[in-house]
């Protein structure tokens, strides 16, 4: 359980509450380069961290990230027309740049020199790794751009997603950071509809269904060791990585694995950036082929949209008929499973009437880990991580093996599991 003021502190993310601060120390993925594809393209809007913006890039590519309204009268500048390097509201004609300078205000006399009086509110914005991600914290903080291993590749090596997910950003991090789900939700699906890596994993999720947890605190986050116990002598282990602040990466028995990050729209709403990767070889066709079909690590979309085809107004699909013949849910598909559950929780789930279990270690040691950096945040004390972008270069593994101890799992793994240092 967790007391409601811990629960308000952990999920709310606006400005000013210490958890919004918290993600402001931190890039963010917020679009993907195709929604502002053009110099002068038609500016998109963009809702983070429950501030209203708006995104384009000016004629020289460079890309705006501005506050919605504009600092006249407050006209949206969605409406706004793109052009020769700013956008212009269309209420009175003020200009902006991508850096907030207004540069133009064609309806107040020269001699007035309002226009350098007055500027409209920016964020840093960079294109990185297949995504454009934006920084809304203090400019004189600015951290680097994190260097995780998905966004250092190669584009053939990877495949990405963006999709909105109807619930807080917390829920969906929780269900990552749940291995013990795995064996019971995504239970008594048919091979035939899985990929081959999923295959593998699944048969050993169904092996075992108490895998013992085993946390190991780091400067990123933590990764944290499953145990299954196969009961011939071996034991298959898995290890998930937690990167500060919403970011999982999920093993898998074989490449490509799974990178995601949960975006805050605002408090109820969140946008998941998907990168599944092979870190060694070019994504196969047959691996971009089965990710398509959103039975997998990220969901299929209505066209034109960020909406997953399988979603609340359809009951996720669900198939009672399936469900009655072993299959765990009757919904289609490893993560539109996972986005039902969580998403039926509401947008905020009430973590006060919980009942936390031993096979919940990873879950209680992530919340308490956030609640601890956003309150030592509050009290003056910056997060040191943004500023070590070697740092967010891990990787997770699912190995099975004879060593029952996790220490001795990573000693063996060495440095295909890039840990950093403890
Ligand atoms: S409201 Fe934008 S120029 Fe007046
Ligand atoms: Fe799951």
């Amino acid at each position: 359980m967790l007391k409601p003021e811990d629960n308000e502190l952990l999920c709310r993310v606006g400005p000013g509450t210490p958890m919004g601060e918290l993600f402001r120390r931190f890039w963010v993925p917020a679009l993907i380069p195709s929604e502002i594809a053009e110099p002068d393209c038609d500016p998109v809007k963009l809702r983070l961290l429950g501030e209203d913006l708006v995104a384009f890039r000016d004629t020289n590519g460079r890309i705006g990230v501005l506050e919605e309204r504009c600092p006249h009268r407050r006209a949206s500048l969605f409406f706004g027309r793109n052009e020769q390097c700013g956008i212009r509201c269309v209420y009175h004609g003020w200009k902006f740049d991508v850096d907030g300078n207004c540069t133009e205000m064609p309806n107040e006399r020269p001699e007035t020199d309002f226009k350098h009086k007055v500027r409209i509110k920016s964020y840093a914005a960079a294109e990185w790794g297949g995504y454009i991600w934006v920084y809304m914290g203090p400019a004189e903080l600015k951290p680097p751009l994190p260097e995780f291993e998905w966004a250092t590749l190669p584009p053939a090596h990877r495949w990405q997603r963006k999709w909105h997910y109807s619930a807080n950003w917390m829920q969906g991090l929780e269900g990552e950071l749940d291995t013990c789900h795995t064996t019971f939700l995504h239970g008594g699906i048919d091979p035939a509809t899985l990929s081959p890596g999923l295959t593998e994993s699944t048969s050993n999720w169904a092996k075992d269904g108490m895998p013992e947890l085993n946390v190991r605190d780091t400067e990123y986050g933590y990764y944290y060791g499953s145990k299954r116990d196969f009961g011939d002598g071996t034991y298959n282990w898995r290890l998930t990585q937690w990167i500060l602040p919403c970011n999982s990466i999920i093993p898998h028995a074989k490449f490509p694995i799974s990178s995601r990050a949960y975006v805050p729209i605002d408090d109820d709403n969140t946008f998941v950036f998907g990168s599944s990767f092979n870190p060694e070889a070019p994504m196969t066709q047959e691996d971009r082929d089965y990710l398509e079909t959103g039975m997998g690590a990220a969901p299929k979309l209505i066209p034109g949209t960020f909406t997953p085809e399988v979603n609340k107004t359809n009951d996720y699909q669900r198939d009672r008929a399936l469900q009655r013949s072993g299959h765990a849910t009757g919904i289609p598909g490893v993560n539109n499973q996972d986005r039902a559950i969580v998403e039926a929780m509401g947008p905020i789930v009430d973590r006060e009437n919980e009942h936390l279990g031993t096979s919940d270690v990873a879950v209680i040691a992530a919340r308490r880990k956030l609640i601890r950096m956003a309150k030592d945040l509050a009290d003056g004390k910056e997060p040191e991580l943004p500023h070590n972008p070697a740092a967010f270069n891990v990787r997770p593994i699912d190995v099975t093996v004879s060593q029952d101890s996790l220490d001795a799992v990573v000693s063996s793994c060495g440095d295909k599991l890039r840990f950093a240092a403890e």
